[in-house]
C-alpha cells in the first residue's frame, strides 16, 4: 500500500471515496489521538479558532456526542443544531438553513440527514468542509472507520479476516460503509439476514450472502450485528421481531455451540433480546463499548485531517 500524508478531498462523504492509504492515515492519526484522550488533560489546541456546526436532522446519541467531544478535545468552537427545534419546521430548505449558519462564520459542517446523498448535495453547493455523520440508508463513514479501527485492536491486520455483518443490511448505512472499508483493507465479508433484508445487488460489492446465522457465525472471526431499522420500513419485511430473534438473534447458547470464540460488535443502538441477547452484548467477547470509545479518536482524526484542508 502506498502511503499518504493527507486526504485528497476536503470532505468525508463516504468510505467509497477513500483509498486504503487514506484510511490508514486516519487510523495512524486516531492512534495518536486515542493516547491524548487517555491523558489526564485530554485537550489539544489543534483546532483553535475553527468553528464547527453539528447539524442533526435525524436522532443520534453516539455520533452526535462523539463528534462534539472530538471537536471540544481539539479546542474547536462548537455549535449544535437539531432539526426538531429549528426553523426547518417552518419550511426552510436545507440549503437556506446551512447558508444561514455558514454566514455566521462557521468553517466545517458535520451533518446527519435522513436523505441519502444530502451531504454530497451540500458539498456541491456550499463553501465549507462537510463530514457525513450518516445520510439515510447510504453511508456512515466515521462508523465504519471506528469499526475497522476497533477490529485492528483485536487483530494485527484485517487481510483475509472473515467479517460477518448480520441483520437489516437493506436499510443500513453502517453495512454499506463497513463493506467498502473492510474490502479496501483486504477482509472477506459475508452478510446474513432474512432474504427480504438483503439487497439484491450486494454480491456485486464482493460480498457473500448466507441466510443461516449459525453457518455464518461458524465462518467468521468477527460478527458486526445490526438492528432491524423499523423506522425505515414502510412495508413489513419480516413477520415479527419475535420471529426475527428466533431465526437470526445472536445469543450465548448459539455462540457456545460454535466451538471457537468470535469477536462481537454492534454500532448501536442495541435492541436487547432482538438481534443480540444481553449475555452476548455484555460478554467478554463483545467490544461494543470499545467501539464507542474509539469513535472519539477517529472523529478527532478526521476533523484534524480535514482542518488542514480548510477552504
Ligand atoms: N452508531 C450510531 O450511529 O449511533 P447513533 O444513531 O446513536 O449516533
Amino acid at each position: 500500500m502506498t502511503e499518504t500524508k493527507e486526504l485528497s478531498s476536503k470532505h468525508i462523504l463516504g468510505i467509497k471515496d477513500l483509498t486504503a492509504a487514506e484510511i490508514q492515515l486516519i487510523f495512524n492519526t486516531a492512534k495518536n489521538f486515542k493516547e491524548v484522550i487517555n491523558r489526564p488533560i485530554k485537550k489539544v489546541p489543534s483546532l483553535r479558532d475553527v468553528t464547527i456546526a453539528n447539524l442533526f436532522f435525524e436522532d443520534s446519541t453516539r455520533t452526535r456526542i462523539s463528534f462534539e467531544l472530538a471537536e471540544k478535545r481539539l479546542s474547536a468552537d462548537v455549535v449544535n443544531f437539531s432539526a426538531s427545534s429549528s426553523s426547518v419546521k417552518k419550511g426552510e430548505t436545507l440549503l437556506d438553513t446551512v447558508n444561514n449558519i455558514l454566514s455566521m462564520k462557521v468553517d466545517m459542517i458535520v451533518m446527519r440527514h435522513p436523505a441519502p446523498g444530502a451531504c454530497s448535495f451540500l458539498s456541491q453547493n456550499i463553501n465549507a468542509n462537510i463530514i457525513n455523520a450518516g445520510d439515510g440508508t447510504h453511508e456512515h463513514p466515521t462508523q465504519a472507520l471506528l469499526d475497522a479501527f476497533s477490529m485492528l485492536e483485536v487483530f494485527p491486520d484485517l487481510k483475509n479476516k472473515n467479517v460477518l455483518i448480520a441483520g437489516d443490511i437493506k436499510h443500513s448505512r453502517v453495512a454499506l460503509s463497513n463493506i467498502f472499508c473492510l474490502k479496501k483493507l483486504g477482509a472477506n465479508v459475508k452478510v446474513c439476514g432474512p432474504p427480504t433484508l438483503i439487497p439484491k445487488f450486494i454480491q456485486k460489492l464482493g460480498v457473500e450472502v448466507e441466510y443461516d446465522i449459525k453457518k455464518a457465525l461458524e465462518w467468521c472471526d468477527v460478527a458486526n450485528v445490526l438492528r432491524i431499522q423499523l423506522e425505515r420500513q414502510e412495508i413489513k419485511y419480516i413477520p415479527s421481531l419475535r420471529e426475527y430473534s428466533q431465526y437470526f438473534g445472536i445469543n450465548k447458547k448459539l455462540l457456545n455451540s460454535l466451538g471457537k470464540k468470535i469477536t462481537i460488535m454492534h454500532p448501536g443502538p442495541i435492541n436487547r433480546g432482538v438481534e443480540i441477547s444481553s449475555d452476548v452484548a455484555d460478554s467478554d467477547q463483545s467490544i461494543i463499548l470499545q467501539q464507542v470509545e474509539n469513535g472519539v479518536a477517529i472523529r478527532m482524526a478526521v476533523l484534524y485531517l480535514l482542518a488542514g484542508k480548510r477552504l
